[in-house]
């Protein structure tokens, strides 16, 4: 490679790194032309996927991979376009295709575990896993953060026997978010003495985040202790209902639209949801102009909920995070359907639309009730506040990512659709 090519390169992935993809599409589409460069290709797709326009992303990696089928870097990355897609049987024949030809590759393995993880096959998630810490000499310091996090989220997801093996993966994980989890599983699982010093060392990092002010906030409940999280200690009084509006350009025809398209997303097992089904990714990466317009929607709101809020001194305001994503499901519920008590760990504000609600007049079905209780956190038989949010086809409602909160079971024969949303923060 001529060392003139190799310089235009280089300076392409600087400036992909400075993270203006305005300025790294055109430039990057130019040596592609050039010289049919493949750094430059896998960076033109990144910088559309990064730019939210993902399919783009993912039809640019399709075609390159016509003509080279098994190149490691296009199909390790179209498996991770596919994953946000929420198409995870094709996210899969990308990285085992990939791991054909690269079985060595750390990122590949990981990426295959995620996907075995997500359509419920721990035990092969955690083999792929095991076997990788078993050759350590290979693996940095991140990698190791990445698969002892993997890890530590099967055990947790196995239940109560297995939550000391999770709280030692977590304890060998410096990624964001391990010590809250490793401190929330002592909470559920060690006494109060164990839960204070451990809560101690946490608070040492100056951690901001919505799963360790709810476990703080119960904690200060359960054990009449003050509550020292550094989110919000008073979060219901964040809660936000309001109703969209056709001059908001929210109408029945963006509904039905919206309705058809979620049907395009692969269905993720949800523990948590009875009688229903959730799609998985996140549909607001998608090209479909329904969801574009609804993402515009809910950004418009999310600055007004913002701008109404803006004297909080909370952190969970003052210290809104500098880089975030929308990320958005659908949640479809048939007769009867619900969701158990959760909170959203990894958002920061969460929020539900309601697309479909046919409620029967005077009932309560479908309601959200938003707590202070936990998701069977011991509760040593405290009174937890909480709030019923009475909700209507149209609303829309936001709050704290910190909130527990669960639905009453729906009743009505059509079912009832929401999406749901939370502002993710990104590294
Ligand atoms: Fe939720």
């Amino acid at each position: 490679m001529d060392k003139e090519r190799q310089e235009e390169i280089d300076s392409l992935q600087a400036l992909y790194y400075e993270g203006d993809m305005a300025v790294v599409i055109p430039k990057a589409q130019e040596l592609v032309r050039q010289y049919q460069s493949a750094t430059a290709i896998n960076i033109l797709a990144l910088a559309h996927k990064r730019q939210g326009n993902i399919d783009q992303a993912r039809q640019i990696f399709e075609q390159v991979l016509l003509d080279n089928p098994t190149n490691v870097l296009f199909l390790g990355n179209l498996g991770n376009i596919y994953i946000d897609m929420g198409k995870l049987d094709k996210a899969e024949e990308c990285y085992v295709k990939a791991l054909e030809e690269d079985p060595s590759s750390i990122g590949l393995s990981v990426s295959l575990a995620n996907v075995y993880s997500l359509t419920a096959r721990p035990s092969r998630a955690l083999k792929i896993l095991h076997q990788m810490l078993s050759h350590k000499d290979r693996l940095t310091d991140k990698d190791l953060d990445d698969i002892n996090f993997k890890i530590a989220e099967i055990y947790r997801d196995a239940g109560s026997d297995f939550y000391d093996k999770a709280i030692e993966h977590y304890s060998r994980s410096r990624k964001r978010l391990s010590s809250t989890l490793w401190l929330e599983l002592i909470y559920r699982s060690k006494d109060q003495e164990t839960f204070r010093y451990s809560e101690e060392k946490v608070l040492k990092t100056g951690e901001v985040n919505p799963l360790l002010a709810a476990v703080q906030t119960h904690a200060s409940i359960r054990y009449k202790i003050p509550d020292r999280n550094l989110f919000s200690r008073d979060p219901l009084s964040y809660i936000k209902l309001s109703k969209l509006s056709p001059d908001e350009g929210f109408n029945d025809d963006l509904v039905d639209k919206l309705l058809k398209s979620s049907k395009d997303f692969d269905a993720r097992p949800q523990e948590l949801l009875k009688h229903g089904s959730q799609t998985s990714g996140n549909i607001f990466l998608s090209s479909d102009p329904a969801f574009m317009t609804l993402k515009t929607i809910i950004l418009r709101k999310i600055e007004e909920y913002r701008s109404n809020f803006s004297g909080s001194t909370d952190g969970f305001i003052s210290n809104w995070p500098n880089n975030s994503e929308l990320h958005g499901w659908i949640v479809d519920m048939k007769d009867g359907g619900f969701l158990k008590p959760h909170m959203h760990k990894l958002g920061w504000l969460s929020g539900s639309l309601y697309l479909s609600l046919k409620k029967i007049p005077g009932s309560n079905s479908g309601n959200i009730i938003f707590d202070l209780k936990g998701a069977s956190y011991p509760s040593n038989s405290k009174d937890f506040p909480s709030i019923e949010c009475n909700i209507t086809q149209g609303d829309i409602v936001m709050f704290p990512s910190s909130i527990f909160h669960y639905t009453i079971a729906s009743e009505a024969n059509e079912g009832r659709i929401s999406l749901a949303f939370d502002v993710k923060p990104v590294d």
